[in-house]
């Protein structure tokens, strides 16, 4: 990694100093032996490699941070995360997501878009309300921030879904590139930087004194335009300026040097914090978001499990345990606040919510993050594990198959399924651990032990769905060679009503699929369906996943082209029955769709034609 940062052309210390810089899954682990359960420090390389210490978390000041070494991070996983395609998220999951970005400490929440949709607005209104305002013992609560185009609407509609927030935050962009203002806003330079300016003090006006403002495809943006329009917005009252490489086609040393040259050109720059949002169209995002923290950023825009528009964005487990494991030693003392050992739940919880996979070598987070499948590093780890193993699973909140040698099976309780939740990342309570414990049971009845993965399906199942709206009475198909296949299923509506319907169709998912339908009545295409064993042999759980588009309207706007999309919804369940398991997701994505409100957010300014984006 050092090399990406060693370009001959590029300073990684800013030439300027500013006061800025004087003041201040994993979850399935292939590791089948029982490793020692104490932990062994990595003398030659400073310690355990990552575990060096933060330092502590800075009083929050908008536009200063006292510790020049502090890092704020930023999360999007609620705004540019959400907006992937089939990853809709209900409010109720979003609220979970946020509750779990504040256990992971994280700065700054972006919990959304507010303008998009009704949905969107109250979805960061309760957020706000509800993980904005939990101080905890050390006196931290995140700041909840809401994306806004440079128009009074959307301004006015994140101002109305942030301001009951401790630490209210409003981001406002436009982009600043020839060919996004030549194409996309069909505005001179001139009227760019007087929209930008003068929505900054707009927002200000309402009473919000934390403003980021991002010039959108700065990544391509002319640089002398870039200090012009940063330095006009600083004066307007902006107090972090966020530089975007919306595009991802920046290379580390580039983004880098960009981000120094801002620091050196831009006026009134010492008065403000700098940020980075790096897409990662090729691959470079982590790479990119590192480069600019060493040239000075102070917040790193980030996502779990790097989700985001198209390729996605930085990821923050890649970037804060990048920070954790060689920040002291190799970049520049940069720290974070975050709480790394709630990192495996919140990537689970994202993937399960969003229905976007993590890819099995994903760094951090993915299946084989920490699998050593070939007896040379399996000799090597049995021998001493930081041979082949640069962090302890244990510290991101993974614990290895039988590290404690808990063996689930149908004579286990409560205590030991919770346990071994704790060991596997999942920190749940209450009716979940019930309502988990029962659908324990009923399969422990049926399989001889309980394996990790299947204790990851039954998570899935229980804990990670949408508000009930539907749910499955019952279902019964017959099928086979003999005639066409025929279903009939019992849902429940949410007054307790029953509804049964039949119908027949191709095959059993089908013509269960085809019952719901008439039950529901709700306009659906079935986008994808699959269909996955959890586990090895005849017993095995399986998961089934739908995507599915609403023929009703259920639409958003896209924050960066400002055009009207249909949103996607998935749903996943699990269990040793495939039809049932498959009908239960695609009630699951119904009641996600059923439950998304579709009607505008804020409509006050309604002749403003001053749309930015
Ligand atoms: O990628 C981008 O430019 C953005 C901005 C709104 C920060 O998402």
């Amino acid at each position: 990694m050092a090399s990406i940062f060693t370009s001959p052309n590029f300073s990684p210390t800013p030439t300027t100093t500013t006061s800025q810089f004087k003041s201040s899954n994993p979850i399935r682990s292939l590791f089948h032996f029982k490793p020692s359960i104490h932990r062994q420090k990595f003398a030659s390389f400073g310690a355990v490699i990552c575990s060096s210490s933060s330092g502590g978390r800075p009083e929050y000041i908008p536009s200063r941070i006292s510790d020049p070494s502090y890092v704020r991070i930023f999360d999007t996983t609620l705004r540019d995360g959400e907006q992937s395609p089939g990853a809709t998220m209900t409010s109720k999951e979003k609220l979970d997501v946020a509750r779990q970005l504040a256990k992971l400490r994280v700065d700054i929440i972006e919990a959304g878009f507010p303008a998009a949709s009704k949905d969107d607005l109250e979805a960061v209104k309760m957020i706000a309300q509800e993980v904005g305002n939990v101080v905890d013992d050390t006196g931290y609560v995140p700041v909840i921030c809401g994306l806004a185009r440079c128009n009074k609407n959307d301004i006015d509609a994140s101002w109305e879904a942030v301001k009951n927030a401790k630490l209210p935050r409003i981001h406002t962009f436009i982009a600043t590139s020839e060919i996004h203002m030549k194409y996309k806003l069909k505005k001179t330079k001139e009227e760019v930087i007087e929209t930008a300016r003068s929505m900054v003090k707009y927002a200000r006006s309402l009473g919000c004194n934390d403003v980021e403002f991002s010039p959108e495809d700065a990544g391509r943006s002319e640089r002398e335009f870039l200090y012009q329009i940063l330095g006009e917005v600083i004066k307007a009252g902006a107090t972090t300026l966020n530089i975007p490489d919306t595009v991802g086609i920046t290379v580390p040393h580039e983004f880098g040097q960009l981000i120094a040259d801002i620091i050196s050109n831009t006026p009134g720059i010492e008065n403000v914090i700098i940020s980075t949002h790096c897409q990662n169209d090729l691959g470079l995002s982590t790479a990119n978001t590192l480069a600019g923290a060493c040239a000075g950023a102070r917040q790193l825009e980030v996502t779990v499990n790097g989700i985001g528009e198209r390729a996605g964005n930085a990821s923050l487990e890649e970037v804060v345990m990048t920070l954790k494991c060689r920040g002291q030693e190799v970049l520049k003392g940069l720290h974070t606040g975050i709480n790394i050992k709630h990192i495996v739940m919140a990537s689970k919880m994202v993937e399960e919510y969003t229905g976007l996979h993590v890819q099995p070598h994903k760094a951090i987070v993915g299946e084989n993050a920490f699998a050593h499948e070939s007896g040379i590093h399996q000799d090597g780890m049995l021998k001493h594990k930081q041979t082949y193993e640069i962090i302890s699973p244990e510290d991101i909140g993974l614990y290895r198959s039988n590290e404690f040698g808990i063996v689930l099976g149908k004579l286990s309780g409560r205590h030991a399924l919770k346990a071994r939740l704790l060991e596997l990342g999942f920190d749940i309570d209450g009716k979940e651990v019930d309502d988990l414990f029962w659908r324990f049971k009923a399969v422990a009845e049926k399989k001889k032990s309980i394996t990790d993965d299947d204790i990851i399906a039954l998570v899935s199942d229980v804990v990670f769905q949408p508000q009930v709206v539907w749910k499955l009475g019952d279902v019964q198909v017959t099928c086979g060679t003999l005639g066409l296949s025929t279903a009939t299923v019992r849902l429940i509506d949410a007054d307790g009503q029953e509804h049964v319907e039949c119908s027949t169709g191709t095959g059993p998912v089908d013509s269960a699929y085809r019952a719901v339908n008439l039950i529901v009545k709700a306009p659906v295409t079935l986008l994808d369906y699959s269909l996955n064993a959890v586990t090895e042999g005849i017993d095995a759980i399986a998961t089934t996943r739908v995507l599915i588009r609403g023929e009703n309207n259920h639409t958003s706007t896209n924050a960066s082209t400002g055009e009207t999309f249909h949103r996607t919804f998935s749903g996943t369940a699990a269990g040793m029955d495939i039809v049932v398991a498959s009908v239960r997701a695609y009630i699951n994505a119904l009641n996600k769709m059923l439950g998304f409100k579709n009607q505008p957010a804020l409509k006050k300014h309604a002749g403003n034609s001053q749309v930015s984006a």
